[in-house]
């Protein structure tokens, strides 16, 4: 118990994907990501399409996120996922995992989102979606 190979997880299809948790992980996810290898607030990150993309499972659903805060590109991978909402653990701005939307300040602008299909138990990401649009703020910002 306890041993240096327990929390490691089986790659998808020979490729070496892990789990993010306080240390990142990337691979490819082009085979799909096994969807019971995610926890309910668990993370993956890959890439597809010659970009970073964070997985994220928030109860039955993934959902395929940028991996960047757009205020100063603090690391989602280490964001806390609350419904369906990811917390950047530098200053707390919040980004809803569905559209991508800025929710919370100090960030305004949102991040990228992929549309996932599920299919046989797997997680597929495919195109980019379209950029949710800057919500009006007091004081004039967008
Ligand atoms: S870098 Fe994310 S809130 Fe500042």
């Amino acid at each position: 118990m306890g041993g240096p190979s327990e929390n490691k997880r089986p790659g998808i299809a020979g490729e070496n994907v892990r789990p993010v948790g306080r240390t990142s992980g990337t691979g490819p996810i082009a085979q799909g990501v096994p969807i019971a290898d995610l926890a309910d607030g668990g993370k993956f990150m890959g890439h597809t399409g010659g970009e970073q993309v964070l997985l994220v499972r928030s109860g039955n659903e993934v959902f395929a996120v940028g991996p960047h805060c757009t205020h100063y590109h603090g690391p989602l991978a280490e964001g806390l996922v609350s419904g369906e909402a990811i917390r950047c653990p530098w200053h707390h701005a919040c980004f809803s995992l569905r559209t991508g939307e800025a929710e919370r300040s100090p960030a305004f602008f949102p991040i990228d989102t992929w549309t996932v299909e599920a299919r046989d138990g797997k997680a597929f990401v495919s195109g980019k979606r379209a950029q949710a649009r800057p919500k009006p703020r007091r004081g004039g910002r967008p």
